[in-house]
């Protein structure tokens, strides 16, 4: 490309002028396999970013680029790959077209395309946009071949979404080749969503397991997993209990696993070391029977509140277990479509951590156990990775 279309370009990137672009008409001989590629500004967090999509038959793949990097991309595909590129900007409509020996027009005229205010959000930027099909979604029925979500699913569509976002808060600590293991994947639409946004949009390279106790439905997974050549996916019949293997996981998943099966779930984490665990429990019912605290016996009176106090003291236990194993622990709210309106995610991130701090955090971990007077699994579970040279604090 000549040094005015890259110029061109570069102002319109480093001006953050533009709205949309498109490449289209490969040039006999170019080297790939994409017949059309569009561009979009996206408001990754509060980061400006350019969606790049990628169109290859009914295939469609996504990557997201840094200002600096999209122009990189731009300036080695226009011209070279593509003959022509239509650049949709605030202030106007630039065309620009190669000749078969490669000379270059640029045809301006006044704008034709909406801005989008990214910075007020007035359209949501998701990782997974609507309005470009994806190929799981559209297999899971969550939207249509063109890409439009379905109106029942939408809040299906927002939760894989709103998954998404927390996951690629940790994507630095995973590193590019990742093991996942998901424990009650279900019918694993957040499973199939984990696969396609590292796998497609952040290029790297995973194996995922999906566990789960219901034959048909791992039947069922393994077959959309095949049918979407989705490399690296795979369902496994079991019980996270008696699930093991030998090789690294970086990362475990437990989402919705009833009861003290998140417990079972964080115990296989610890002890493969994974790096990072997200767990959203539910239907947190060990310790209901337990709870005893003179002081706060109101809290304790009526079962619709003891109900949500044992959640609460529940899932604080766990969070102050995994401290007191080597890990940072965030409580986070999660959107859950079957049980509640709202629930708690744990994200856990291991970390290193002083012998004092680990002492602490199971100091911290006990005295709370002894306040409500409770035994929870997720002790006996990790037992065996608590520090056996802590002092004792009494
Ligand atoms: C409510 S579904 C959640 C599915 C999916 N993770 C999601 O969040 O959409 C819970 C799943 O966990 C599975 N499950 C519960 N206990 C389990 C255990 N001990 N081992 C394996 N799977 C279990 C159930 O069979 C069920 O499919």
């Amino acid at each position: 490309m000549a040094n005015y279309e890259i110029a061109l370009i570069e102002s319109i990137i480093h001006t953050s002028e533009l709205i949309f672009c498109v490449l289209s008409g490969v040039r006999s001989g170019a080297n790939g396999t994409y017949t059309k590629v569009d561009v979009k500004p996206v408001l990754i967090k509060t980061e400006l970013q350019y969606q790049v999509t990628f169109y290859e038959g009914e295939k469609v793949k996504h990557q997201n680029f840094a200002p600096d990097a999209v122009i990189d991309f731009l300036a080695s595909h226009v011209g070279i790959y593509f003959k022509q590129a239509h650049l949709f900007t605030k202030s106007n409509d630039y065309q620009i077209l190669f000749s078969k020996k490669g000379k270059g027009t640029v045809l301006k005229k006044p704008p034709s395309r909406f801005v989008v205010d990214l910075n007020h959000n007035r359209v949501k930027q998701y990782l997974i946009p609507e309005g470009t099909p994806c190929d799981f979604m559209c297999e899971l029925g969550v939207m249509d071949a063109t890409g439009k979500v379905f109106k029942k699913k939408y809040d299906k569509f927002r939760q894989l979404n709103k998954y998404l976002e927390f996951v690629d808060d940790s994507l630095e600590v995973l590193g590019d080749d990742i093991t996942i293991v998901d424990f009650g994947c279900g019918k694993a639409y957040l499973t199939f969503a984990l696969y396609y946004y590292l796998v497609k949009v952040m290029n790297k390279t995973v194996q995922i397991v999906g566990l789960d106790l219901k034959e048909d439905v791992i039947d069922f997974c393994n077959m959309t997993a095949r049918k979407l050549n989705y490399e690296g996916l795979h369902f496994q019949l079991g019980d996270i209990k008696h699930y093991n293997r030998d090789e690294k996981v970086d990362m475990v998943v437990s989402l919705h696993a009833c009861d003290t099966a998140t417990d079972e779930a964080l115990g296989k984490a610890v002890h493969w070391g994974a790096k990072v665990i997200y767990a959203v429990p539910c239907c947190q019912h060990e310790l209901f029977n337990q709870l005893k605290n003179e002081e706060m016996a109101p809290l304790l009176e009526h079962g619709i509140v003891k109900d949500k106090l044992a959640t609460i003291v529940t899932d604080t236990l766990r969070a102050k277990a995994l401290e007191a194993v080597g890990y940072r622990v965030q409580m986070l709210e999660f959107i859950d479509m079957t049980h509640t309106p709202k629930n708690i995610l744990i994200r856990a991130i291991k970390e290193p951590a002083t012998p004092t701090q680990l002492n602490h955090a199971y100091d911290r971990f006990v005295a709370f156990k002894a306040a409500w007077s409770v035994k929870p699994r997720i002790e006996s579970v990790l037992m065996p990775f608590f520090r056996k040279d802590r002092e004792k604090s009494e």
